[in-house]
């Protein structure tokens, strides 16, 4: 179930910010990519453990990158077949959308390719045959990550039992196709992660490299984030698991103020605000496998963020909000 959300609030915020960004002279020239090298991470257990937690928690690689089963609740993934790829199973996508198998098959995986070159895919939008991706990879997010969880995740994902599985290749329609190159960017300057002892800039590079909290929290019109309400919800979801809009996450009295570390800690676990069970669209099942440091963190700079009044409830009926200018619960009381 995460999956089909994410994708579709990565479609929502990235395809729209693809169009809508200045467009250039790259939809005729190509996208903008750096020449690969022949860099290989070194593999130690460090990265391994660090790689499987990003992969399958903090970003949630896992979730698009893997068949679901759609008869079994919540469609989890496959198991056994993770990393495998999948067909992005949705409507009013532009063309067909596939995550491929980026398991170490030779034959229909990424067994054959280098390291830089999925390096370069994971951070700076550009695939191992030299293609702009389709910004719902996001890449544009995943470019904030640091060297060294870059590594990690390479080595993690080198590390994982190949599995067969063999996809279509993604076709983009026109002119979605042209338009798309001038989403990737080079990474050429050294990144590196900020230190883990203070919990708001941790937090904050948590949220704002692999986490991605803030393409669903933080409202969008037409795929621009709204200017002045980072975190303070308002996107509606609505699918075959209902209809819910994203919670106002700020420090506001009409958002979590009212949070302390545990109930924060209890909710990205079991997906409950006490006896209020969230919809699944939160995709807590990920998320409830950060550690507790790491939960304290994102509590920590979330905590931070400026406070923004802006009544979210979905326990009311949806109404137009002149804030975000959407409809959701509790949307006539802004
Ligand atoms: C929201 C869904 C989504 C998430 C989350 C996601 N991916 Fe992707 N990824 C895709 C899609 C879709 C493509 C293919 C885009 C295309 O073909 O244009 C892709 C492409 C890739 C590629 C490029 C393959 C190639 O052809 O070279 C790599 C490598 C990759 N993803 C790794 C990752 C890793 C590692 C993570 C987590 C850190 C991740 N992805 C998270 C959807 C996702
Ligand atoms: C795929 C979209 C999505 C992502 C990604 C996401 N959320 Fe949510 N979140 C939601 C939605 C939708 C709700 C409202 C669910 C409901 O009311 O049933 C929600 C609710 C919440 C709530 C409950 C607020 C309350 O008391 O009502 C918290 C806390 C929260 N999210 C934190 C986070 C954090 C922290 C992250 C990143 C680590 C995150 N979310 C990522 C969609 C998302």
């Amino acid at each position: 179930m995460g999956k089909l959300v994410s994708a579709l609030v990565v479609l929502i915020a990235l395809l729209a910010a693809a169009i809508s960004l200045t467009i250039g002279w790259r939809p005729f020239i190509g996208a903008e990519a750096r020449p690969l090298t022949s860099r290989q991470f070194e593999r130690t257990q460090a990265r391994l453990d660090r790689g499987r937690y990003i992969f399958h928690h903090l970003a949630a690689c896992v979730d698009c990158h893997s068949p679901h089963d759609p008869s079994k609740d919540g469609a989890p993934v496959v198991s056994g077949a993770e990393g495998s790829g999948e067909v992005m199973p949705f409507d009013g996508l532009p063309g067909r959308v596939v995550a491929p198998n980026i398991t170490p098959d030779t034959a229909t995986g990424a067994g054959t390719w280098s390291d830089d070159q999925l390096a370069r895919a994971i951070r700076e939008g550009i695939g191992h045959d030299g293609r702009a991706l389709f910004p719902m990879m996001p890449y544009s997010l995943y470019r904030n990550m640091s060297d060294e969880d870059l590594a990690s995740v390479v080595v993690y994902i080198r590390s994982m039992p190949p599995v067969a599985h063999q996809l279509p290749g993604t076709e983009i329609v026109f002119p979605v196709k042209y338009l798309m190159r001038s989403a990737p960017r080079p990474v050429t300057e050294p990144v590196s992660a900020p230190p883990t002892k203070d919990p708001i800039l941790w937090g904050r590079y948590l949220t704002t490299s692999m986490a991605s909290c803030g393409d669903c929290h933080t409202p969008r019109r037409h795929g621009e984030a709204v200017a002045g309400m980072d975190f303070a919800g308002g996107n509606v979801f609505s699918g075959e698991w209902g209809h819910a809009a994203s919670a106002n996450i700020t420090p506001d009295a009409s958002g979590i103020n009212y949070y302390d570390e545990a109930l924060f800690i209890q909710v990205m676990r079991t997906g409950k605000v006490r006896a209020r069970a969230l919809s699944p669209i939160m995709p807590y099942e990920f998320y409830g496998g950060l550690s507790d440091d790491d939960l304290k963190a994102i509590f920590a700079y979330l905590h931070s963020v400026k406070p923004v009044r802006h009544i979210v409830d979905n326990t009311e009926p949806p109404t137009n909000c002149r804030l975000c200018r959407m409809k959701h619960g509790g949307g006539d009381r802004n």
